[in-house]
């Protein structure tokens, strides 16, 4: 199984859009995917029209309880390979439930370690870097960077760089990489170009060939509950989806 993360400190670079998107790309080629969401604002739920204040169990539940179990936080959706575990606001208290806990960096690897059966696990994450990012990077072996393309995004990059060296070496998790860097919201200018040639010539050839342009029919799928394919499947956005899940399902 594939575990890969999809992190930015920055809010609104794209993460959610596309988690859900890719997730939902791969289900569509019968690989059967698992999204976990690991964002308080509890978004992937909301984007697949699910009520997250209503769920039964959440992954908050997962983190807290040794004996909650993988499937039991788990939801089926629309396609019938792709599953989430949904977030909500409790998920706010994770950190201050486990303050003193010595397992507490690892309190979701240890879960994730008992999934079988699936091709992908796929994670969206908060825009911090605490320790719900610190779970989801000793998860994970991937990290997928979505960069929306504004000058301070430069800044975010290099601080998820250190997390992740950080994490590596604190921790011995080596097989960590980050493997894909996503621009988002390209637009024609030239600083978004100047941007765009500094991300490639720092990431070279962790770059994804895939540039997300703006399309407004990625925002209207969400408010639908819906993914884009589902919502419109002709749409440039479902296009970009689909090229840049086809970039990650490559890298496996
Ligand atoms: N390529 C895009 N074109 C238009 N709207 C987008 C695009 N990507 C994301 N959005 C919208 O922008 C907002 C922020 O994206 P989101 O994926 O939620 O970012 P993050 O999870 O990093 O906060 C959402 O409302 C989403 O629907
Ligand atoms: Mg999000």
């Amino acid at each position: 199984m594939r575990k890969i993360a999809f992190v930015n400190e920055k809010g609104g670079s794209g993460k959610t859009t596309l988690t859900i998107n890719v997730g939902a790309w791969l289900a569509m080629q019968g690989k059967k995917v698992l999204i976990l969401d690991m964002d308080p604002q509890g978004h992937v739920g909301k984007s697949l029209g699910v009520d997250v204040h209503k769920v039964q169990k959440s992954v908050f539940d997962l983190l807290i309880y040794p004996d909650v179990r993988m499937e039991e936080a788990m939801l089926p959706t629309a396609n019938k390979n792709l599953f989430i575990v949904p977030a909500n606001k409790r998920l706010t208290d994770f950190v201050i439930n486990v303050a003193h806990q010595p397992d507490r960096h690892i309190r979701l690897r240890n879960k994730v370690d008992t999934l079988e059966g699936f091709d992908y696990l796929l994670v969206d994450s908060p825009p911090s870097l605490g320790l719900l990012t610190v779970n989801i990077l000793l998860a994970a072996q991937e990290v997928v960077i979505p960069v929306s393309l504004t000058y301070l995004a430069l800044d975010g990059c290099a601080e998820i760089m250190d997390t992740v060296k950080v994490v590596r070496e604190n921790f011995g998790h080596l097989d960590l990489r980050i493997s894909l860097v996503v621009p988002t919201f390209f637009r024609d200018t030239i600083l978004v170009q100047s941007i765009l040639n500094k991300l490639t010539h720092h990431f070279g050839g962790g770059m994804s060939k895939t540039v997300i342009k703006f399309d407004m029919k990625l925002d209207q799928a969400q408010s639908f509950g819906k993914t884009i394919f589902e919502f419109d499947p002709a749409s440039l956005g479902a296009k970009m989806m689909e090229s840049v899940a086809s970039e990650v399902m490559a890298l496996g």
